[in-house]
């Protein structure tokens, strides 16, 4: 079974969850992250039509705690793993990570590419903490600030290039239709003035159903669709956290447009 990372950046990956897991155990106990784990699960799976999908995930510290050690290493792995032969890593000097949540994605994307430096968006100012020290983890220069996406960004995707990559990383599916018209028009715009990007949402149609409109567009721009499948070899928590919660992430899964 391939091993989930190798090397220096394994090294910084664990060190960076055994810190998280430090942070919120004690005084959680792994019951109580369990169920944030098992509620966040349900909330973008049966609830997410109830409202106010990304402000409900990020309340209460069962819920942030599994964010911040079960659903972060998972997206970092993802898009680590998505990001394996991407042939225009090497021009890649910046990562802009919209919707940084933990800052998991864009941190995989910074030390997959060996960028210069990251910047992560969020409205959440939990989130915006936690993608400073994930960023820090991997020793990328960051800075991170808040911003409502995608008309509240403090640059603009028309002075992008080739040098930025754009990261998307499971946010799309917490927009509302009309901010995720504006955000796509935004990225094939920036796509048009050389801008790679990265866009990751989860395997399960009926999350992204705005998905069948967005592959074509962007394969016509020059992005790849390509579904990852990876099975790989877990960390120990997180195979002890699926188990306990009844969730499987072999193989690890993400819809993926990447170019
Ligand atoms: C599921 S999290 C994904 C986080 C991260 N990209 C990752 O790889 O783990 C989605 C994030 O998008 C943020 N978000 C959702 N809608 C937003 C908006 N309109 N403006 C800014 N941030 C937003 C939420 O606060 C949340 O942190």
């Amino acid at each position: 079974m391939e091993p989930y990372l190798d090397g220096a950046v394994r090294e910084a990956f664990d060190t960076w969850q055994e810190e998280a897991r430090a942070r919120f155990m004690p005084p959680l106990t792994f019951a109580e992250v369990r169920r944030g784990v098992q509620a966040l699960s349900s909330l973008y799976v049966e609830r997410r039509h109830q409202g106010r999908l990304s402000s409900r995930a990020l309340e209460g510290r069962g819920k942030r705690a599994a964010f911040a050690t079960y659903y972060a290493p998972l997206h970092f792995l993802t898009a680590w793993h998505a990001l394996t032969n991407f042939a225009g890593a090497e021009d890649v000097q910046r990562v802009l990570d919209l919707g940084c949540g933990t800052g998991a994605a864009g941190a995989a994307a910074g030390a997959a590419c060996g960028a210069a430096r990251v910047e992560g968006f969020d409205r959440s100012g939990w989130a915006l903490g936690e993608a400073r020290r994930s960023y820090a983890s991997f020793h990328l220069a960051a800075r991170c600030r808040r911003a409502a996406l995608p008309d509240g960004l403090p640059f603009r995707f028309s002075s992008l290039g080739p040098s930025d990559l754009l990261v998307a990383g499971w946010l799309v599916n917490e927009l509302e239709p009309e901010p995720q018209e504006r955000l796509l028009a935004a990225l094939l715009g920036a796509r048009e003035r050389g801008a790679r990007l990265l866009l990751l949402e989860p395997l399960a149609g009926p999350i992204s159903p705005w998905w069948e409109t967005w592959q074509p567009r962007f394969e016509g721009a020059g992005v790849s669709a390509r579904p990852l499948k990876r099975s790989l070899e877990l960390p120990a928590w997180i195979a002890l956290m699926d188990k306990a919660a009844g969730l499987s992430h072999r193989p690890l899964g993400a819809r993926v447009l990447l170019g």
